[in-house]
């Protein structure tokens, strides 16, 4: 068995720069959403797998709700108006993404046209699929929710089973020091998120569950056992 020191000297797990406390795969551990975007060009090889990743994608009924706008810089037209859909704050940063991206999803089944409660939560799988894949290529993707939804539907006549959901920029992320100071500022702010013991409960509502007792001295690497 591995004591937590073992295992704190090896990258992949404990990268404790990033204040992950348990084993976790790196390609989770240091994905983040960069502001800071190189010119560089995404091959067209890696933008087929990040959407295949996409594609095999779980979903209610295997209904498989996500469609997707995508356009790079040699789209000149629809880049732009990808671009001009999203909220100035994104805009100023999303400009120097080489691609940027539409997720949308259908409001409906196909089959019997009732409500797709799930559709959304869907959609949001297949963007987490295809976030991974893109950081396991050297790239990062950056999501917004800060775009116009009701002019995508019109300047890209999206049909009307299907809204528009989230915006996403995608690239090889570059230096913070290509930002202007005050993105800068936010690019080089640590991440952070609530402590497990917020999030998970067994016994009651808000109680923390002892299954996510982090300060215990041994942890397995869950993913030895494989
Ligand atoms: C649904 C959704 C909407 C988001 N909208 C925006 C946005 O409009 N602008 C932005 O800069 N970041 C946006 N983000 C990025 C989040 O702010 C970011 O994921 C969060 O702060 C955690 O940071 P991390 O991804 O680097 O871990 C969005 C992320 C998601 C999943």
């Amino acid at each position: 068995m591995s004591t937590r020191h073992d295992l704190e000297r090896q990258d992949v797990f404990f990268p404790g720069r990033l204040g992950v406390r348990a084993a976790l795969t790196d390609l989770l551990s240091r994905r983040w959403s960069p502001r800071s975007f190189s010119a560089r060009p995404v091959e067209p090889s890696k933008l087929l797998s990040v959407f295949e990743a996409a594609r095999w994608s779980p979903s209610s009924a295997n209904e498989q709700p996500w469609r997707f706008f995508v356009a790079t810089k040699e789209d000149t037209q629809v880049y732009e108006t990808l671009l001009a859909l999203l909220v100035e704050t994104n805009q100023r940063w999303a400009m120097r993404a080489p691609v940027l991206i539409l997720g949308v999803a259908q409001s409906s089944y196909s089959k019997n046209g009732r409500p797709y409660r799930h559709s959304w939560y869907d959609l949001g799988q297949s963007v987490a699929n295809l976030t991974v894949e893109a950081e396991a290529l050297g790239l990062a993707v950056h999501q917004m929710g800060g775009f116009d939804a009701a002019s995508a539907v019109e300047l890209l006549s999206i049909p009307k089973e299907y809204e528009p959901v989230i915006a996403i920029a995608l690239g090889y992320p570059d230096r913070p020091e290509i930002l202007p100071e005050d993105l800068k500022k936010r690019e080089e702010t640590p991440r952070s998120r609530q402590p497990l013991e917020r999030l998970v409960f067994t016994e009651e509502w808000g109680r923390p569950s002892r299954h996510i007792d982090t300060r215990s001295p041994l942890l397995e690497n869950p993913l030895s056992t494989n």
